[in-house]
């Protein structure tokens, strides 16, 4: 049973050795100076300046914690980063501000009301910060001492001293701490503390005053300096959690397993009023602090009017995360409705948006971003070839410039070479066709293909030029 277990581990370890490349890994924070200036290219960004630094005004207001339920709309043409900025943003904010991403069409699942569905999402965005007071021992070990029983069975007894700078004591360990101190392999020298209520022993590291003791010691080994004053110490620990997870554990047809499984269902509203209560009653005893998140909704055209009403109501809300949304369509139609708005959100939402444009990139940047790409895939690429797909981006898509790089890639490997050449590129371009060859080829070509759908809309759209009225029914049968 348990060499199963360790053996589970060991896999579990193995997984999170394989670095994925994904479309944002690149991204590490927003590229910000301390003046919150954008760096022209920086922390993987590049470009994009007044996005960025609109962000980096956005990402002051969330540290400091004072403002709740505003939102900010990112809109611009496909491919001009809006999704990049917003991931960057979750990168600068780091992992103790809760940050909830959920793409526009999630929202429409068996499972539960899209309405439950985006309050999860709210909750998820908010944070709890539970402070907790606790009795530690922090030392360094001067002795460690175990008397076995003779016979063999029964239980150890021993004795640990420990010191600080200023004093040095001895404790009695009983046969739970012996093993709890057994396992961490605590050794003489080392700086552990140890819990007093739940005795739990954490190792910190070396104390410096042994550093001599042993000749060789692991490049893992870290040093730390021999705690002052008195050993026994108060220390308040923060845990954050969200709303979310307290929600599940508390509800009592999900267990707190589902958190793992992600399978939680809906949630009663009355477990979230009571949550709520309790919440607000450790607020004011001071133990517990709410902290706005940020809750990003990527393609936010997919939401329906009936979201777009709950999200107004919920932004007005006293515990309201900050809301990122992002979309690339111009004036569309509001899902579920036949009226047209500005980026197919309701106007009364959009009154209560910060609005952020993302503009096109230059050719220049294009070839910074796919260099920056190309470092990230491990890709040697030469000058030439870079430059090359940096005027294939502008002609047709950064996207698909991104995407010969990887082919590229693959075909210098295959005639074993390290450099992506000029010719590697070319040939991929002809492998591979960009969305707009491809349109060209299906118009020339469709009379061979089944269901020559594009005859079809072609012909409809002649009719759609001729009666206006008519458009609004075609799109509104299209979109159920
Ligand atoms: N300024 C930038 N610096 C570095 N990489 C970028 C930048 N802008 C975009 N990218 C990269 O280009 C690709 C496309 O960008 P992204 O997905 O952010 O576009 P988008 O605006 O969200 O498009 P869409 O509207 O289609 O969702 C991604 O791999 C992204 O990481
Ligand atoms: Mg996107």
């Amino acid at each position: 049973m348990s060499a199963a277990a360790v053996a589970k581990v060991q896999e579990v370890r193995e997984i999170s050795r394989v670095e994925r490349i994904g479309a944002h890994s690149h991204i590490r924070g927003l590229g910000l100076d301390d003046n919150r200036e954008p760096r022209n290219v920086s922390q993987g960004l590049v470009g994009q300046l007044k996005a960025r630094k609109a962000m980096g005004v956005v990402l002051d207001m969330i540290k400091e914690e004072k403002i709740a339920g505003r939102s900010v709309l990112l809109a611009g043409e496909p491919g001009t980063g809006k999704t990049a900025i917003a991931m960057a943003l979750a990168q600068a904010l780091g992992s103790d501000t809760p940050f909830t991403c959920m793409s526009g069409s999630e929202i429409y699942s068996l499972e539960m009301s899209k309405t439950e569905a985006l309050t999860q999402a709210i909750r998820k965005s908010i944070g709890v910060r539970i402070k907790e007071e606790s009795e530690i021992i922090e030392g360094e070990v001067v002795e460690f001492q175990i008397e076995r029983p003779v016979t063999g069975t029964g239980s150890k007894v021993g004795k640990l001293t420990m010191r600080t700078t200023d004093m040095e004591t001895v404790y009695d360990l009983g046969n739970k701490m012996i093993e709890a101190l057994l396992k961490e392999k605590v050794l003489a020298g080392d700086v552990v503390t140890i819990d007093v209520a739940s005795g739990k022993v954490n190792k910190i590291g070396r104390s410096f005053t042994r550093s001599r003791d042993y000749d060789a010691s692991g490049p893992q080994t870290r040093f730390v300096q021999c705690p002052e004053g008195e050993l026994q110490k108060r220390k308040e620990v923060v845990h954050t959690v969200t709303l979310h997870e307290i929600d599940v554990i508390n509800s009592r047809t999900h267990g707190f397993l589902a958190l793992f499984s992600g399978d939680t269902g809906e949630i009663k509203s009355e477990v979230r009023d009571q949550i709520n209560c309790k919440v607000s009653e450790w607020r004011e005893e001071g133990k517990a602090e709410l902290l706005a998140g940020v809750l990003f909704i990527d393609e936010v055209h997919m939401l329906d009017i009936e979201c777009f009403s709950f999200l107004n109501r919920a932004l007005e809300n006293e515990i309201a995360p900050i809301v990122i949304t992002a979309t690339n369509r111009g004036v569309t139609n509001i899902r579920g409705t036949n009226y047209k708005s500005p980026h197919g959100v309701p106007l009364d939402l959009l009154d209560r948006m910060v609005i952020i444009m993302t503009q096109p990139y230059s050719e220049n940047e294009l070839e910074q971003i796919l260099k920056i790409r190309a470092e990230e895939e491990d890709c040697e690429i030469s000058k030439d070839a870079l430059s090359i797909l940096a005027k294939i981006s502008k002609s047709t898509s950064l996207r698909y410039g991104i995407q010969l790089i990887t082919t590229a890639h693959l075909v210098c490997r295959k005639r074993k070479a390290t450099e992506v050449t000029v010719d590697d590129v070319k040939k991929v371009y002809r492998l591979f066709l960009d969305e707009e060859r491809s349109t060209q080829l299906m118009k020339e070509y469709q009379k061979e293909y089944m269901f020559d759908h594009y005859a079809m809309t072609d012909a409809e759209n002649e009719e759609d030029k001729r009666d206006d009225s008519m458009e609004v029914q075609n799109d509104s049968t299209s979109s159920t």
